[in-house]
């Protein structure tokens, strides 16, 4: 495995393999993205993780200065699971220019949602992950369901801009309690980290809730208010159609259409993400 940190040194890199895998992270590496790692090392002859922690995504306000950078460990995960290549660039190496180009996903799937609780993070997102496949110009590029709405912007960013890169996407990797790992998980206190598999259940609830007959505003309303009373401070608990977001899904559940249940909160002052998919 090798470490680069410059554009034209991960490109010396790839200049003979037959097929590239991509496996885009912001480091702090936990078993979920090592399972996208060896994923794609099943498609690709060389898998690539960048590492990159984009200040693009981030608002003013949130942790990217103290999002964890751990490079070291990450390394050796990384090397656990036969990844070839690493490319850990600077900020000055992937923005040597302030970034005034950006790639801006329409409102109707990037304000809503996570868009609208974090505005401009999926502008940063999407502007990232298509400069990382400018670099990288892999086959396959690797992501997790867990940033359930994060995966279907790209699929469509890929299919509007029509990328020759095929997006696979990889299961949540949940710890044995069902709390979706995340590398924000470390920011919790013992306390809250027992509090936070709550997310998870309210989202099984709900899934359940809805499957048995109770209208979606309902259950809607019932999770927020069961995450309300354990001291959770909620953003969205929302039912979807999976194929499509940012279209409003029947009041009622039916057999045979895909769902996501959908939620952000905060527990203490970490905001965790989750979702579950079901029909
Ligand atoms: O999911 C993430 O870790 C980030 O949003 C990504 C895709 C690496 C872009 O910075």
């Amino acid at each position: 495995m090798i470490l680069v940190h410059t554009v034209d040194d991960l490109r010396s890199s790839l200049s003979k393999a037959k097929s590239v895998a991509l496996v885009p992270t912001m480091g702090n590496l936990h078993a979920g993205h090592l399972d996208l790692v060896e994923n794609a090392k099943a498609r690709a002859e060389l898998v690539v993780t960048s590492i990159f922690v984009n200040r693009l995504q981030f608002a003013p306000h949130e942790d990217f200065d103290s999002y964890p950078r751990t490079l070291e460990q990450d390394r050796a995960k990384l090397e656990s699971v036969g990844c070839d290549v690493i490319f850990a660039p600077s900020e000055r190496a992937l923005y040597p220019v302030p970034q005034t180009f950006k790639v801006h996903p329409g409102a109707d799937l990037g304000d809503i949602l996570e868009g609208e609780f974090r505005p401009g993070f999926f502008t940063g997102v999407c502007t990232v992950v298509s400069k990382l496949f400018n670099c990288v110009q892999p086959q396959f590029a690797f992501f997790g369901k867990k940033d359930y709405q994060q995966l279907s912007i790209i699929k469509s960013m890929v299919s509007q801009m029509a990328l020759p890169i095929e997006i696979v996407q990889v299961q949540t990797r949940r710890e044995v309690d069902g709390l979706a790992m995340s590398s924000r998980n470390g920011y919790l206190n013992p306390a809250q980290r027992a509090e936070a598999v709550h997310l998870y259940l309210a989202l099984c609830q709900m899934r359940e809730s809805f499957k048995s007959g109770v209208t979606k505003e309902h259950v809607e309303q019932e999770a927020l208010s069961y995450l309300i009373s354990r001291g959770w401070r909620p953003d969205y608990m929302c039912i979807r159609l999976a194929q499509d977001l940012s279209l409003n899904p029947p009041e009622n559940y039916s057999p045979g259409i895909d769902f996501v249940a959908l939620a952000a909160a905060k527990v203490g002052e970490t905001r965790l993400i989750d979702n579950v998919q079901f029909n």
